[in-house]
């Protein structure tokens, strides 16, 4: 099912979903501009194959980044606010420190050989220049590759248009046949139409249309998919009634985009009334979406649920949507210009406050969903899923945080996702939001106290022990106030996990005893029971009460078992590897750190998985195997830096860390334990994780 998420080298590049036609003279001179220049940014009008071309190139120079070849694409993205963070996400990179975004990103990339595609641009122009212009100034061999309507206006800037596709006619000497414009038609034609040929009876009227159609790729696929009810003539003949109606009795040429604009339209128009109408709602959704989503946001008393199912397949048939499809199931998206129409059109229509509102109540409810199902068998694919919805997520928050009256359901649908940002990753995202919707929300309330201990709970994963605390005690401090018992129980679990990464290992046995007693029903597993008592037998452990830490360790085993929860067995796996190198049951020791890395791979885990990197690097010293460990010590040096505080700032963690490192350096003599730390330090992650399991991939030990 779910593939490992996260810190890949080779990079993310979507698939091509389609057949690429032509452009050789421009591919070849975007190489050229890229081997010359840091930063190229290609521009043209809405449609002319921007994205597409820039995807084909990087799929083509892939090979020449060690570091891979990174995609974001910012094209439903609002909030200037926020290009760091869609950036940083789309490259994997952990998001735990509570340090500046652009500082992590550039250390993160640092040294890495690696081109960076930044898709769409234009409407954040100046926030994209910023960071671009500071990651190249602090990346050596960072390449970037943008497409914009418009340039990003930095003085080292190659700006490459892109123009519209050869049409019949601009070079005489070419054969009708292999003009550029053509082919696409043909192509897609064939897409449509299975028996379509292109032949000497139908070439004229199909040269007539891609001229008429200035080459823009957008518009003759666009026009390509009417051939199932029209022929060409009359594609061409009732475009050619449009533009020159367009463009007025003179029947001169249209400019391009408005060429672009009057092929949309005649596209909307030819859409049966309930698929425009569907057409126009759909623009709601961030990126792609899954038809369930649509089925809620979109249905009323005027398109019924049940019709949803086949307005979409007709929006497929008529090239409006894209259609995908991976592990997780099948999923949609509208083309951007055409969810830009699609919007522009629900603003008309006076339904774009409704739509966003349908929106946000389903990613409420999806949240919650994923909330109750967390702690169940089926952890693995709500994270998947969950991590699918990120950016429907982020649009609904962003929805509710701006709209009066309904930054209360930011708290809620925050809170409800907690175990994205502590569990999977995403604590830098959880944070900002978390606090700008408390701040939104300063009246005391339950939804305001869950988001405290959340808030809590993620700055620890932080390892801003001191902020944890705070944010902790206010919770307790309100949920005493609004009488909300189960806050106070889960501030006092927070309290105490806070308390541990402190050091201050009494009060972290107080608290966390009193947040294990109290929850008297159960009633919070996760993440108030499960993970106090994987607390509470670190705290054991650090004292040296070994049997009551394995034992309290054994029994949380059992109930994940029981449950199927897995992410709490992951942290509880860790915690009896360090019981058990106490006990100098070393062998053991290593099976549970490597179960716990093993499980931590499932999920965007970058904290857990460092954690149990360090305790890895122990069990290897003690087991003399000091290259290992030694290249684990590098990899974790190296990758501390970008998730946050190394070892979390915890004296305890921190101790066993440095004592590890003096033992290791100590037994294997500076240069032998330069050179493996140093060969370490060029892993990420994944490939940390590989040493430490033992993979037949992971480099050998000498
Ligand atoms: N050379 C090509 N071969 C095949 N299809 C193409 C080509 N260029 C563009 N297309 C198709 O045309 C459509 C529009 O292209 P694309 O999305 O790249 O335009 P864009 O310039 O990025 O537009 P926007 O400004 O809206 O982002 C897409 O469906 C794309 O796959
Ligand atoms: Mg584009």
């Amino acid at each position: 099912m779910a593939t490992p998420t996260g810190w890949r080298r080779e990079g993310n590049l979507p698939a091509e979903l389609t057949s690429f036609i032509g452009r050789t003279r421009l591919l070849a001179n975007l190489k050229r501009h890229l081997s010359e220049s840091r930063l190229v940014t290609v521009t043209g009008i809405g449609g002319v194959g921007k994205s597409r071309t820039v995807l084909r190139l990087a799929h083509q120079v892939r090979s020449h980044y060690p570091d891979g070849v990174w995609f974001a694409d910012l094209a439903r993205l609002q909030d200037a606010g926020m290009v760091k963070h869609t950036i940083a996400s789309a490259l994997g990179i952990a998001d735990q420190s509570s340090r500046a975004e652009s500082e992590s990103l550039s250390e993160w990339v640092g040294e890495r050989d690696m081109l960076l595609i930044i898709d769409t641009c234009e409407h954040l122009v100046q926030g994209c220049a910023e960071l671009v212009h500071e990651l190249l100034e602090a990346a050596p061999n960072l390449k970037v590759l943008a497409t914009s309507r418009q340039s990003l206006h930095l003085p080292y800037e190659h700006v490459v248009p892109v123009p519209p596709l050869q049409v019949p006619g601009d070079d005489p000497a070419e054969s009708l046949f292999t003009n550029e414009s053509v082919q696409l038609f043909a192509a897609r034609a064939g897409g449509s139409v299975p028996d379509f040929v292109l032949d000497e009876d139908n070439i004229a009227p199909v040269a007539e249309l891609c001229r008429r159609l200035d080459g823009i790729p957008l518009a003759i696929e666009l026009a390509a998919v009417r051939l199932r009810a029209l022929s060409v003539e009359q594609i061409l003949g009732l475009l050619a009634d449009r533009f020159s109606l367009l463009a007025g009795a003179s029947r001169t040429a249209l400019p391009r985009h408005q060429t672009l604009r009057a092929a949309i339209g005649w596209s909307h128009e030819l859409c049966e009334p309930a698929e425009r109408l569907l057409w126009a709602r759909l623009s709601v959704f961030a990126g792609d979406f899954e038809l369930d989503a649509a089925r809620f946001v979109c249905s009323d008393g005027r398109l019924p649920s049940e019709d949803i199912t086949d307005l979409v397949t007709g929006l497929v048939e008529k090239s409006i949507l894209l259609i995908r499809s991976n592990h997780a199931g099948v999923r949609y998206k509208l083309i951007d210009t055409l969810a830009e129409y699609g919007e522009e059109w629900l603003d008309k229509l006076g339904q774009k406050e409704q739509m966003a509102q349908r929106h946000l109540e389903y990613y409420l409810s999806l949240a919650q969903r994923s909330e109750d199902a967390w702690s169940g068998p089926r952890q693995i694919y709500w994270f998947v899923r969950m991590r699918q919805e990120h950016d429907n997520v982020r649009v609904a928050l962003e929805h509710a945080l701006r709209s009066p009256g309904k930054s209360a359901l930011a708290l809620t649908l925050l809170s409800s996702l907690w175990f994205m940002w502590v569990c999977c990753g995403f604590a830098r995202e959880g944070r900002l939001y978390l606090e700008r919707a408390l701040e939104a929300n300063p009246t005391v309330s339950k939804e305001r106290c869950k988001a405290l201990w959340v808030l809590s709970y993620v700055k620890s994963a932080q390892g801003d022990s001191a902020g944890a605390l705070a944010a902790a005690e206010t919770c307790s401090t309100e949920a005493v106030r609004v009488g909300d018992s189960r806050a106070v129980i889960l501030a006092s679990k927070m309290q105490g996990t806070a308390a541990l990464l402190q050091g201050d290992l009494q009060k972290a046995s107080a608290l966390l005893g009193v947040a294990i007693e109290f929850n008297t029903e159960n009633r919070e597993l996760n993440p108030g029971l499960l993970p106090a008592i994987v607390e509470l037998s670190i705290v054991l452990t650090t004292q040296g009460e070994l049997y009551e830490a394995e034992s309290l360790l054994q029994d949380c085993l059992q109930v994940c078992k029981e449950r199927g929860e897995l992410w709490v067995s992951s942290y509880a796996q860790w915690a009896l590897a360090g019981t058990r190198i106490a006990t100098g049951r070393i062998t053991d020791a290593l099976q549970n750190a490597r179960e716990a890395l093993r499980i931590k791979r499932h999920f965007h885990d970058t904290l857990g998985t460092l954690m149990a990197l360090e305790t890895a690097a122990r069990i290897f010293v003690l087991s003399d195997k000091l290259t290992l460990a030694a290249q684990l010590l590098g990899a974790l040096q190296q990758n501390w830096k970008t998730a946050g505080l190394p070892q979390l700032g915890a004296p305890w963690m921190t101790e066993e860390h440095n004592a590890c490192m003096r033992d290791c350096r100590r037994r294997m003599g500076e240069l032998a334990y330069k050179d493996a730390f140093e060969e370490g330090a060029r892993l990420d992650l994944d490939e940390a994780s590989a040493v430490a399991l033992d993979d037949p991939d992971a480099p050998d030990e000498s």
